[in-house]
């Protein structure tokens, strides 16, 4: 239908992507294979069996395991390089990215290792197609803040190379406040700050993240909406929602996707975007994301093309500020 094919055709942002999340059982048996680790599971079929969660913990285990086969420069390289082809071939035209240091530097793989085959990627995907990116650290909320703090001394070579931070992984029990000096140092240096908040954590977390952190922008936020003070207090900053599908419905934040609240978020006026989080583990990438919601939610023309102008706006490229919208 003619939406669908709008929302494939029509450039697009994607602002909420864990690189480590779009690593295709395929290439993950490939990588093993050539480094020659054993993967818990025998065949490519075995693994996506296992793609079955009932919560963020369920997921997050198969996540590391999942990430562990990377251990060369080559290994970050050609994963990213792998989720850029296909978003390219759905006409993302810029990207902002997330990547786990500590997923890596706990299994002793060198943070210079990461970085290197991940922005070489990024470098190489803006020479061949033009597409743009950001680069986001994020810290595993499961662990210190002393860990956190020692991961960010391991990037102090690479500043140039990252433009913000972000807070991912089990969020029940870990809020935000528990790193507020963390951020506070990474503002200092003048980066961008952002936090999952209100995936399965309760309004309170997104608050902490709000006032505590002073996010620039809220991963997720579904949670946000059982709060019609949070609601307002977002949208009098602004601040863009980026929000992920097929995400929530694999990991149960929501039961059904016709239920799904983005239609909602953008009548109450807040800056809804659409992500696909950790594709390879949810069963799509931008453009499932879009076609789950027009074909389940009845989004019409005009919020699609509000997703996606939203998408720009919401971004930390130069010039798209908020004064601009569009
Ligand atoms: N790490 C990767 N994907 C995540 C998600 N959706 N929530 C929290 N941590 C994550
Ligand atoms: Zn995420």
């Amino acid at each position: 239908d003619t939406l669908i094919e709008l929302s494939e055709t029509m450039p697009k942002t994607e602002l909420h992507l864990h690189i480590e999340g779009t690593f295709e059982p395929e290439q993950m048996f490939a990588i093993a294979q050539r480094n020659q680790v054993k993967l818990k599971y025998d065949t490519v079929d075995a693994l996506k069996a296992a793609y079955q969660f009932t919560n963020l913990q369920d997921f997050l285990d198969l996540y590391y395991q999942g990430m562990s086969v990377l251990l060369h420069e080559a290994d970050f390289y050609d994963l990213t390089m792998a989720y850029l082809e296909k978003v390219h071939s759905e006409n993302v035209v810029h990207v902002e990215i997330f990547f786990d240091p500590q997923g890596h530097l706990s299994r002793d793989i060198p943070f210079d290792v990461q970085i290197k085959g991940i922005y070489n990627a990024l470098q190489d995907a803006q020479l061949k197609w033009g597409m743009t990116s950001k680069l986001i650290m994020s810290f595993l909320r499961h662990l210190s803040e002393e860990s956190a703090f020692e991961t960010l001394e391991h990037a102090k070579p690479f500043l140039n190379w990252i433009d913000g931070v972000g807070l991912d992984s089990s969020e029940l029990g870990h809020p935000p406040e528990k790193f507020l000096r963390v951020f506070e140092a990474c503002k200092n240096l003048g980066l961008k700050v952002t936090a999952h908040a209100g995936e399965e954590g309760p309004p309170d977390y997104v608050w902490q993240a709000i006032n505590q952190i002073g996010v620039d922008r809220i991963d997720h936020g579904n949670r946000a909406l059982e709060d019609v003070k949070l609601i307002e207090e977002i949208k009098k900053r602004d601040l863009t929602l980026t929000v992920c599908p097929l995400s929530n419905l694999k990991l149960c934040v929501v039961n059904d996707m016709k239920d799904h609240p983005i239609k909602h978020m953008l009548k109450l006026g807040l800056h809804a975007t659409v992500n696909s989080d950790d594709p390879a583990y949810f069963g799509g990438y931008m453009n499932d994301n879009y076609a789950s919601l027009i074909r389940r939610t009845g989004i019409n023309k005009e919020e699609l093309l509000q997703l996606a102008k939203n998408g720009i706006t919401g971004s930390w490229m130069k010039n798209t500020t908020k004064e601009k919208h569009l």
